[in-house]
């Protein structure tokens, strides 16, 4: 156990979270259920070492103390800068597993988190690195595949990946830490690769990079696809943001959503949730999709499906829940009332264009994980969590029973995935 090792936020507030915890488990019957039915230790998690990258919340705390019930060795950091929450984090680093992990940390401290969450204490033979591996979005997966990629041009001519060599902020953090740590142990992800029966991923974005990485043949580890699982996707990306996406918008900014108009971009699983959301609040509810099949199902759910740029500048509410990129631009954000808002639902900090914004206008910050951005003519739009998830950056994120049903797919794929060694599941 890997106990006592942790970075978080302020470890006093480990009984505040431990009090939430026991709260949380009342209301996730699968998790519970599975501590139960296990029977306490499993043949495939019984001293096994777990990497999990997502968000460090309440219940995700519930997962970690389901994993380690079963026997795994368990070391986490969040899968975003902001998700966290202080008092779960502590609380599990007090109590059950290695943690890394707070809200608002750096890029920089976030890829130092991924790469603690990967690093086990102790060399037992075969490397530092976990058996199995929880992911979200899959930034860990793409750690080791990139560390694995490094070693691989290091060890024909001593060439380290360099930094200057991308524009993408996150992959500069990404070589530098490859970078520094290669030369300390030039084969540590070859060895992580062979020992590692395979990765677990939580959401729609991870699941597609895998796909992409098997289709190009680059995919190094066993995967097992748990966002298609019915009881994950159509419960979890439904209802989950149909709850945490009022949450958000209300904690962020307290606007009436009433009367509003909104724009939710995505009629997928995410973006069908948020639409019902607002609805019910009483908003005016218009839709965007590149699918017919989505922009139908949103027809005829009475949602008008309309290009962005035709009713941007009537739009008081913009939500994005593609998992694509660049779908709210800086010149239709430009073309936004004044304090109209921003959000993003769907996956990292990609969908919204935020670098540019930041460039082309002056920011206020009102407050963690709000600012106003004000053009040169004086007029000014709201952004949410830079970006990033406003479910889990502005609110808690989804509520303790959603969370259950896809932690119990996760559960289920890591007791199977640690007891095979070369299968590619739909969980
Ligand atoms: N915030 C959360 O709590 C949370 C929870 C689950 C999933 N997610 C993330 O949300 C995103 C969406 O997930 P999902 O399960 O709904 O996926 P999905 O594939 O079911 O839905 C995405 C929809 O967006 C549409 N789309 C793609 N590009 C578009 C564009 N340019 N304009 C308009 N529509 C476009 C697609 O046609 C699709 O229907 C993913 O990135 C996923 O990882 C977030």
């Amino acid at each position: 156990m890997a106990q006592g090792e942790y970075k978080v936020a302020d470890i006093s507030l480990a009984d505040f979270g431990r009090r939430e915890i026991s709260l949380a488990e009342v209301e996730m019957p699968g998790l519970m259920s599975c501590r139960e039915e296990f029977g306490g230790l499993v043949a495939g998690l019984k001293g096994a070492r777990v990497s999990g990258s997502l968000h460090m919340t309440i219940q995700t705390a519930v997962l970690i103390e389901t994993l380690t019930e079963l026997g795994a060795d368990v070391r986490w950091c969040s899968c975003n800068v902001f998700s966290t929450q202080d008092h779960a984090a502590a609380a599990i680093a007090r109590d059950s597993a290695a943690v890394f992990a707070w809200k608002g940390e750096s890029l920089e401290e976030y890829w130092e988190c991924t790469l603690l969450a990967l690093t086990f204490t102790k060399d037992d033979g075969s490397g530092t690195g976990p058996d199995i591996i929880v992911d979200d979005g899959g930034d860990m997966t793409l750690m080791i595949h990139e560390g694995h990629k490094a070693e691989i041009e290091y060890a024909k001519d001593k060439t380290l990946p360099d930094p200057a060599s991308t524009d993408n902020a996150e992959l500069k953090c990404v070589y530098r830490i490859i970078a520094r740590e290669l030369p300390k142990d030039p084969k540590r992800w070859q060895k992580l690769v062979t020992r590692c029966h395979g990765v677990s991923e939580e959401t729609t974005t991870g699941v597609h990079r895998l796909y992409q990485m098997e289709k190009e043949g680059k995919l190094l580890l066993a995967a097992i696809n748990v966002n298609d699982s019915v009881t994950k996707s159509k419960f979890d990306n439904l209802y989950g943001c149909r709850h945490s996406l009022p949450d958000g918008i209300n904690r962020a900014t307290d606007v009436m959503i009433a009367g509003k108009r909104v724009l939710i971009c995505g009629f997928g699983d995410v973006g069908k949730g948020c639409a019902q959301a607002m609805k019910a609040a009483g908003a005016i509810v218009y839709v965007t999709e590149i699918d017919p099949i989505c922009a139908l199902q949103a027809a005829m759910e009475g949602f008008p499906v309309v290009r962005v740029s035709t009713v941007i500048s009537s739009i008081d509410i913009v939500i994005t829940a593609t998992g694509n990129v660049g779908i709210i631009t800086l010149d239709l954000m430009s073309k936004m009332k004044n304090n109209s808002i921003v959000g993003n639902i769907g996956h990292f900090d990609n969908e919204i264009e935020i670098e540019k914004i930041q460039k082309a206008t002056k920011r206020i910050n009102i407050k963690p994980q709000v600012d106003r951005f004000v053009f040169p003519d004086g007029h000014g739009i709201i952004i949410l969590a830079e970006g990033r998830l406003l479910n889990l950056s502005c609110a808690t994120g989804h509520p303790s029973f959603v969370m259950s049903a896809s932690f119990t797919n996760q559960t289920l794929a890591q007791v199977g995935g640690g007891c095979t060694s070369d299968n590619v599941y739909i969980c």
